[in-house]
C-alpha cells in the first residue's frame, strides 16, 4: 500500500483519488499522526508528501520524521512536499513574495519543458514539447539537496521536476492530481509503476477497508442514520450495517412529498431487503399541515428544514445510547464547506440541511464516504449489491415535491404532480435516455387553462417538463429532446393523469434560471 502524507493540501484527497483511479490502494494520514513507530507498522511500498499551506521557511512547520527517507521505497513530494524534501536533504528553500522572502510566487497555469535528462517518471510526457501544469505556491526551491537532477523546468521554476534517480525520490513543484494538469495521472502512473504496484486493487477492497474502519470508530455503540432515500445515504447505510449489523438504526423522514411510490419501495428495500432496522417517520400531516397556504420559496423551504430538524431529533431520541450519527457526506461536500466558503456569496435558495444536528444532540459523526466522488459512491453501492435503477437515480432534492409545485402546496396538486412525474420518468427510461440526462422531473404550475376533451371542456393545470444536463448541478443545460418524444409525452400526461390539459417544456439553462423551479 501507499502511504500519502498530508501536510493539509485542499486537494490531497485528489491524489488518493488518481490513485483509486489506477486500483492502487493508498491511505491519508496527517503529518501529525506519522511517527517512526507508525511507519514501521505501516511498511508503505511507496510514499507521497501533499502540497500544504505551511512555509518550510518557518520554524516548527509540518516535516515528515526523518525515517521515512530510510525506507529504502520511493517518494514523491508535491509542492510544499517539494520544499520538505529537498530541505530535509540539503537544499534550500527560500520564502516568496508571501512569507516576505522577496522571491517569485506562483499561482495558475505554467508550462514545463524537459531538461537534457529524463526518468521512467516522465514517460509518456512531453510529447509535444511541453506540458501545461497547475503551479500553487509562494515559497520556491534555490538549491537542489545534493544527489538530485533537474528533470524539467518552467519559467518561473528552475526545478519544477527534480529527482534523486537512484532512490527513486522525485519533487515536483506543481500539483500533478489536479484537473488543470491535464497528463498528471500519467506522472501517478508512472509513480506507482516505479514503486511496484500492478493495480490490482478493487472497490471490492475498499468495501472491506471502510468496514473496519467504521468498526474501529464505533466500537459496540449505537448510530443513527437519516435515510433519505437518496444514493449518497443509501450506499452509506447498507456499508455501515454491513459493518456494525443492528448497532445501526436508520430514520426515514417521510415529509409527504416523496414521489409516487417512492416511500414504499425505501421501505421496502431497506427493512425487508436489507434486513436494517428503519423508523418510517411518516410526518406528512404535519409538514403539509404547515405548509398550508404558504407560497413564498424561501419560506417553504425554511419551514421544511425546520420541521425536519425536529422531526429527525424526535425519532432519533426513541434510539436509547445512539452515539453516532451517520451521514453520506461526500468529498465535494467537504471543499466546498471547507475551501469555498466564507466567500461573499447570496444565497439564491436555502439548502436543506442537517449540519448543525451532531453538536445539537450530542452525536459523534460517521462519514464513510467522506474521502469518495459521485461516480465512486455508485461504484461502491454496486459492489454491496443495490439494484442498478436505484444507484443511477438521478437527484432529488431534500424539499422533494414542495419546490416542484409552485404556488400553495395542496394534496390533490400533489396527486397530480406524482402521477405526471411517473409518466414522464417512465417515457424518459422507456426511450433510453435516463442516464444521458443529470435530472428531469415535471413541475405542476398555478395556473389552470381551458382546453378541450372529446366534446367537452376542460380546465385543469398545465405543467411543466424539466430535464437538464448537467456535471455538478452548478451549471445546466436543457437536454434537446425531439419534438416526437415531447408530443408523445405529452399526450400520455394528457391521457393518463386526470388534473392537466396542457404540457409545456422548460428550455431554461442555468444560469440564469435554477434547475428546480424554487
Ligand atoms: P438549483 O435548483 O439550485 O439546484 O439549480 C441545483 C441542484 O441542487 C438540488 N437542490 C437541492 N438539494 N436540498 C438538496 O439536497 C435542497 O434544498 C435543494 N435545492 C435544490 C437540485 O435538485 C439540483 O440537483
Amino acid at each position: 500500500r501507499l502511504l500519502i502524507i498530508d501536510f493539509g493540501s485542499q486537494v490531497t484527497q485528489l491524489i488518493a483519488r488518481r490513485l483509486r483511479e489506477l486500483n492502487v490502494y493508498c491511505e491519508i494520514h496527517p503529518y501529525q499522526s506519522v511517527n517512526d513507530a507508525f511507519l514501521a507498522e505501516f511498511a508503505p511500498k511507496a510514499v507521497i508528501f501533499s502540497g500544504g499551506p505551511d512555509s518550510v521557511t518557518r520554524e516548527g512547520s509540518p516535516r515528515p520524521p526523518r525515517s521515512v527517507y530510510d525506507l529504502g521505497v520511493p517518494i514523491l513530494g508535491i509542492c510544499y512536499g517539494q520544499q520538505v524534501m529537498m530541505q530535509d536533504l540539503g537544499g534550500l528553500v527560500e520564502g516568496g513574495k508571501i512569507t516576505g522572502g522577496g522571491g517569485t510566487a506562483e499561482f495558475g497555469r505554467a508550462y514545463v519543458v524537459p531538461s537534457d535528462k529524463t526518468d521512467d517518471l516522465l514517460s509518456g510526457w512531453f510529447a509535444e514539447g511541453r506540458e501545461q501544469v497547475w503551479m500553487s505556491h509562494g515559497d520556491h526551491v534555490s538549491r537542489i539537496a545534493p544527489g538530485f537532477e533537474v528533470l524539467g523546468t518552467s519559467t518561473h521554476a528552475p526545478f519544477a521536476i527534480t529527482a534523486d534517480r537512484s532512490r527513486h525520490f522525485y519533487a515536483v513543484q506543481f500539483h500533478p492530481e489536479v484537473h488543470h494538469t491535464p497528463n498528471g495521472k500519467a506522472l501517478y502512473e508512472n509513480f506507482v509503476k516505479l514503486a511496484g504496484f500492478t493495480g490490482d486493487w478493487t472497490m471490492g477492497a475498499y468495501r472491506e477497508e471502510a468496514i473496519r474502519r467504521i468498526r474501529d470508530q464505533v466500537g459496540d455503540h449505537k448510530v443513527i442514520c437519516g435515510l433519505s432515500g437518496g444514493v449518497d445515504s443509501s450506499v452509506a447505510a447498507v456499508l455501515i450495517h454491513e459493518a456494525i449489523g443492528d448497532q445501526l438504526t436508520c430514520v426515514f423522514v417521510d415529509h409527504g412529498l416523496l414521489r409516487l411510490n417512492e416511500a414504499d419501495e425505501v421501505v421496502t428495500m431497506f427493512r425487508d431487503n436489507y434486513n436494517i432496522p428503519l423508523i418510517h417517520a411518516d410526518e406528512s400531516d404535519l409538514f403539509l399541515g404547515e405548509l398550508d397556504g404558504v407560497s413564498d420559496p424561501e419560506t417553504k423551504r425554511k419551514i421544511i428544514g425546520r420541521l425536519f430538524i425536529d422531526v429527525f431529533q424526535k425519532h432519533a431520541n426513541e434510539i436509547e445510547g445512539a452515539e453516532f450519527l451517520a451521514q453520506g457526506t461526500l468529498y465535494p461536500d467537504v471543499i466546498e464547506s471547507v475551501s469555498f466558503s466564507g466567500g461573499p456569496s447570496v444565497t439564491i435558495k436555502s439548502h436543506h440541511n442537517v449540519g448543525g444536528l451532531p453538536e445539537k444532540m450530542g452525536l459523534k459523526l460517521v462519514e464513510p464516504l467522506r474521502e469518495l466522488f459521485k461516480d465512486e459512491v455508485r461504484a461502491l453501492g454496486r459492489e454491496l449489491g443495490l439494484p442498478e435503477q436505484f444507484i443511477g437515480r438521478h437527484p432529488f432534492p431534500g424539499p422533494g415535491l414542495a419546490i416542484r409545485c409552485p404556488g400553495e402546496i395542496t394534496r390533490p396538486k400533489l396527486e397530480i404532480l406524482r402521477k405526471a412525474d411517473a409518466v414522464y420518468i417512465d417515457q424518459i427510461r422507456k426511450h433510453g435516455l435516463y442516464d444521458e440526462i443529470w435530472q428531469a422531473f415535471v413541475a405542476i404550475l398555478p395556473v389552470r387553462t381551458v382546453g378541450v376533451m372529446g366534446d367537452g371542456r376542460t380546465y385543469d393545470y398545465a405543467c411543466a417538463l424539466r430535464a437538464v444536463t448537467s456535471v455538478d448541478g452548478m451549471t445546466a443545460d436543457y437536454y434537446p429532446f425531439t419534438h416526437d418524444f415531447l408530443g408523445e409525452t405529452a399526450t400520455r400526461i394528457i391521457n393518463e393523469v386526470e388534473g392537466i390539459n396542457r404540457v409545456t417544456y422548460d428550455i431554461t439553462s442555468k444560469p440564469p434560471g435554477t434547475i428546480e423551479w424554487e
